[in-house]
């Protein structure tokens, strides 16, 4: 058992935090309080190389293992959620369920450029009343000739007005007996005629994000959108959560780091009663907590990460990473307010803007509830993982770092 980074690894970890830290944190109040994205951050996460990490060279990706993209998520939500949102959707939810599910000509097409970060890439699934409920859909895909038709409106997407690419999930067969099989999933440039989108405002947090609806009236896409196999829709969808999650579970894993810096520091600075409030017990019992959250955390992600390079399916040790790190972030970020006292109660702190984040993960990619129930569902015999048509690749590294990759 190895528990050590590699070189490259430091030097990804090392990237990223110098991008997030120096780059975004100095801005990140001004733009979670205008509720905007700053408009830099997308092209210079593509620049950087962020968008398209663990893809291999020849899709224009970095090369890099799984377990750089959880450290790339961990640097990232340490400064702000939104920038782990964008690994989430662009890349866990997207890029790599291309990279697992479509052909090569679509990844040619479609991975290609969302590597690179030319084109931006969210996900489809959730709708007004299918959320926890995934297999409620009511979007639909209606083949007509060799194009189908697509109808329906998602909410709760992510990069809702940033992207260009969605993995847009919809019922392309409204008899199939179990719902579940009636579903298929398409690639779609989000320019096509009949797509209507825009952000919703008033959110908790990830104000500095965009979350947003997408409405499909008669969107039409050629056939061969069509990502996968007529009726896998269903298990693409959840195939893509497996990856979305273990991104929000490495981030989550940063939040929790950014609470425990923030506390620490703040309880050094502080006096009361004539001394540093780090002297005192029921401070040092905070600060203890989340020191065991992060390395749990962590050590969940990064076995997640290390089952996904070793191509081993990992539906329930991801869905154990994320239930865990984002209950946690979002105790470590309340605890951290209780240290900084009324400061910790304004946005003169950080550590307001945490708890505010921290909840949105409690809820999206599977809330507590859904986590608890999977995790159960092994426990008890009543969930297991049948083999999939397609696996996400196992990472080797000549083959990812090579111009061909086949
Ligand atoms: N990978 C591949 N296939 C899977 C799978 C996985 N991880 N999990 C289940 N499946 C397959 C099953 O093997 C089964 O296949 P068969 O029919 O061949 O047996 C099929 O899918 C149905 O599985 P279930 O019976 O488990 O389905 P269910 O309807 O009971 O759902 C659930 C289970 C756990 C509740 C699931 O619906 C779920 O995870 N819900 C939460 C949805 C979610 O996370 N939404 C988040 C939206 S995205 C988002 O938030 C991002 C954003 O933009 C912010």
């Amino acid at each position: 058992m190895d528990f050590a980074l590699s070189e490259e690894h430091r030097m990804v970890q090392q990237m990223v935090r110098e991008f997030a830290q120096k780059e975004v944190a100095p801005v990140i109040k001004e733009f979670d309080r205008k509720q905007e994205m700053a408009p830099f951050v997308l092209p210079r996460m593509a620049e950087l190389g962020i968008l398209g990490i663990c893809l291999p060279v020849s899709y224009g990706g970095q090369g890099m293992d799984y377990i750089a993209l959880g450290l790339a998520c961990e640097e990232l939500e340490a400064v702000d959620t939104t920038l782990r949102v964008v690994m989430s959707v662009h890349m866990g939810l997207n890029s790599l369920a291309l990279f697992q599910w479509a052909t090569e000509d679509q990844k040619q097409r479609f991975l290609l450029p969302q590597a690179r970060g030319e084109k931006i890439a969210c996900f489809g699934l959730t709708e007004s009343g299918a959320g926890s409920d995934a297999a409620a859909i009511r979007s639909t895909a209606r083949r007509a000739g060799d194009e189908y038709v697509l109808n329906g409106e998602k909410m709760w997407i992510s990069l809702a007005t940033k992207a260009d690419h969605i993995l847009w999930i919809g019922r392309s067969d409204p008899q199939a007996p179990d719902p579940h099989d009636g579903l298929s999933a398409f690639l779609v440039e989000l320019d096509r005629p009949g797509v209507g989108r825009g952000d919703i405002h008033g959110k908790l947090g990830v104000r500095a994000g965009s979350t947003g609806w997408i409405s499909f009236q008669d969107v039409r896409v050629p056939a061969d959108h069509l990502i996968g196999e007529p009726g896998e829709g269903f298990k693409i969808a959840m195939s893509c959560l497996d990856n979305g999650r273990y991104t929000v579970a490495a981030g989550a894993t940063g939040l929790i780091r950014a609470c425990l810096e923030a506390s620490t520091k703040y309880s050094h600075e502080r006096q009361a009663f004539g001394r540093d409030i780090a002297r005192f017990q029921l401070v040092q019992q905070k600060i203890a907590h989340m020191v065991q959250s992060y390395d749990a955390a962590r050590l969940f992600y990064q076995r997640a990460g290390w089952m996904k390079n070793q191509g081993l399916r990992n539906t329930r040790e991801t869905s154990i990473a994320k239930w865990f790190a984002t209950d946690a972030s979002f105790a470590a970020a309340s605890e951290a307010i209780q240290i900084h006292g009324a400061y910790g109660y304004s946005d003169e702190y950080d550590v307001e803007r945490y708890l505010r984040n921290a909840k949105g993960a409690v809820i999206y990619e599977g809330t507590s509830e859904i986590h608890q129930l999977i995790q159960a569902g092994y426990a008890l015999g009543y969930r297991q993982d049948a083999p999939l048509r397609c696996e996400l690749p196992a990472y080797e590294i000549q083959k990812w770092q090579q111009e061909d990759f086949h």
